[in-house]
């Protein structure tokens, strides 16, 4: 058993220990030195290596039998183990801020557990198309297409598994990117002999969101509707049973509600948390155990395009998420532009697939500007760039500066309404990826 920060604490105290509130929250870099050198789960490691904290409660003493195998300078039990059987990690080995977090991970896993480590991508996709065949049996299924790999993936997977018995439906909501309705369409095509419908319905998610400035309320909205329109295509087919769609772990873990508050909800992701409960669907989720890389060997292992397969990942509820206040079609294009360009010189400095999410921000702060004779009161436009290995933790990109010059001479000049542009430079955590 292998306790985790709270998973840790929850070891201590039902195992008759003592968990005590810190006299500071410990948050962010620490060096861990060990104990025990010996023990199975530091094999391969330095004896002092850099590690993530986020905790505000510690371990004041440690249940019967229970020893200190490393500690760090604010925390003298940063692992404890029991046996070689239970352990305890106070810092969080799964973010890439604790680089030998998986070298942690993995030693739990085949030394200490025993594992044999036989599972592989092509393994995955067999596996999952006998699971999605017995889970479907003779049943229908509707799978929503959104423009990303996630659901390119899923689509290509379940026609693989079930034929005929899906129907892959795109809804262009009116959030998307410029050219993604077309990009998206080229998934119908690459299955060939798939049952396909696209729904325009752009005027009615505009409709709904007219007015709304909350980034939850806009989820929801744009959850419920999507549903919506799901289950109006659904109708008109006849009997449906199952709704697939793209959801990956990270969507799932950030999307668990709260009912203590020792794991707090930080954003309804649409495709999980936003969904009525009274959904007359099944949701089939092949890939909600996959991280996007895994996702991308899949696709690649599907046969899809590279260009596909390294689509950055993109939100489900689209650009409605980064227009900060209400969404308008005038704002939409706005931001439209200001993404293309965005999107155009990230690819033309070969930065796009490095990266792992780059785009643009349409904030609702205006401010002055002058351009040629003319006072402006114009939008301002944030760029925000990110590295990250799986969006749980994600480093602002250190794009070069002659890239940021060319962004934003571009984007003012070019994209009418906008007359300033700034470059986000903070991490997650504390922010997120995105702004809303
Ligand atoms: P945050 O902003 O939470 O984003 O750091 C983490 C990753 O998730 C994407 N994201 C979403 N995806 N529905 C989605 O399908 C959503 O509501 C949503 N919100 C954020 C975000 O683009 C990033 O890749």
């Amino acid at each position: 058993m292998l306790g985790i920060c709270y998973g840790m604490q929850v070891i201590t105290k039902q195992l008759g220990g003592r968990v005590e509130k810190g006299t500071k929250r410990e948050y962010g870099h620490a060096v861990l030195h060990f104990s025990d050198v010996d023990s199975p789960l530091f094999a391969d490691m330095p004896d002092s290596s850099p590690v993530w904290m986020s905790h505000a409660d510690k371990i004041a003493e440690m249940p019967p039998g229970f020893t200190t195998l490393a500690y760090t300078e604010n925390s003298p039990v940063a692992v404890m183990g029991r046996d070689n059987k239970i352990f305890g990690l106070q810092f969080h080995p799964e973010v890439a801020h604790s680089p030998y977090g998986k070298t942690i991970l993995k030693n739990f896993v085949y030394k200490v557990c025993g594992c044999g480590g036989k599972w592989t991508m092509g393994n995955f996709i067999n596996e999952s198309l006998a699971r999605i065949k017995q889970q479907v049996g003779n049943g229908k299924v509707i799978s929503a297409l959104s423009g990303g790999v996630d659901s390119a993936v899923v689509t290509t997977l379940i026609h693989r598994a079930i034929g005929d018995q899906m129907t892959a439906i795109f809804v262009n909501n009116g959030l998307l990117r410029r050219q993604e309705v077309e990009r998206t369409l080229e998934v119908f095509r690459l299955n060939l002999g798939m049952n396909t419908i696209y729904v325009d319905a752009a005027a009615r998610f505009l409709k709904r969101l007219k007015g709304v400035t909350d980034p939850e309320k806009k989820r929801k909205i744009i959850g419920s509707e999507f549903i919506k329109v799901f289950e109006e295509e659904a109708k008109k087919m006849g009997r449906v049973d199952f709704l697939a769609q793209g959801t990956l772990y990270p969507d799932v873990i950030e999307s668990v509600s709260s009912v203590s508050t020792a794991s707090a909800k930080i954003k309804t992701h649409h495709n999980v948390g936003g969904l009525p409960s009274k959904m007359t669907l099944s949701l089939l989720e092949p890939l909600r155990h996959l991280f996007k890389d895994e996702v991308r060997h899949v696709g690649l292992g599907l046969g899809l395009p590279e260009e596909m397969v390294w689509r950055q990942p993109f939100p489900g509820p689209g650009l409605a998420i980064r227009i900060i206040g209400d969404v308008t079609k005038e704002k939409l294009e706005i931001l439209r532009s200001a993404d293309w360009i965005v999107m155009n010189e990230i690819k033309k400095a070969k930065l796009y697939r490095q990266l792992w999410q780059s785009f643009a921000v349409l904030t609702d702060v205006k401010s002055v500007g002058v351009m040629g004779d003319y006072r402006t009161y114009s939008y301002l436009v944030a760029i925000r760039a990110v590295t990250s290995d799986d969006a749980m933790t994600a480093d602002w990109a250190r794009l070069p500066y002659d890239l940021l010059a060319r962004i934003s001479s571009r984007i003012v000049n070019e994209v009418p309404g906008v007359n300033r542009v700034v470059y986000d430079i903070t991490s997650k955590p504390p922010s997120t990826i995105e702004w809303e």
